[in-house]
């Protein structure tokens, strides 16, 4: 990623931060009718699942001009996917409705620089899981 796009993906991370709730709502509706069989994967109650995800992404984007700083959550992060029935192919699923809600999220402020910056920022992250995922023993 280029520090500009970093700074993109931080800038308007700000943004929806203030409507994180309704982000995760939105969020997980898009993902249960992209593929409703990733519901049976959630077990807890979707409003904390929800907090944690946004604390999550919150820490990636912050963490991405010290990505070092990151990688090892990360990579738990990744491991304990597997442990959740996630397969590879459901980050891209995920991909896609995180693009969407941060359209709906952003308006026009979501120009297509921002989406391509943001999609940048995820297959980081995705990758980064994944490659965990690929070597955890669980
Ligand atoms: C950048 C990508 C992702 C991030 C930042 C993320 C973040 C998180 C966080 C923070 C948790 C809380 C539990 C923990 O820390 O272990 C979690 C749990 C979970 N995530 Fe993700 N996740 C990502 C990708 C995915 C994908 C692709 C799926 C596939 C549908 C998924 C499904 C789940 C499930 C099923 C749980 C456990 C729910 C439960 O315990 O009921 N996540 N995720």
């Amino acid at each position: 990623m280029t520090p500009k796009q970093i700074e993109l993906v931080q800038s308007t991370w700000k943004m929806v931060t203030p409507i994180a709730d309704t982000a995760a709502e939105l969020f997980y509706g898009k993902l249960f009718s992209a593929d409703p069989a990733l519901k049976a994967l959630f077990k807890g109650d979707m409003k904390a699942q929800g907090r944690k995800l946004m604390a999550m992404i919150g820490t990636a984007v912050n963490g991405l001009t010290n990505l070092g700083a990151i990688v090892p959550a990360v990579q738990d992060l990744g491991r304990r996917h597997v442990k959740y029935g996630v397969k590879d192919k459901d980050y891209d699923t995920v991909a896609g409705a995180l693009v969407w809600t941060l359209e709906q999220g952003l308006g026009e402020k979501f120009t297509p620089e921002v989406k391509e910056a943001w999609v940048a920022a995820y297959t980081l992250l995705a990758k980064t899981m994944k490659d965990a995922a690929a070597t955890a023993t669980a």
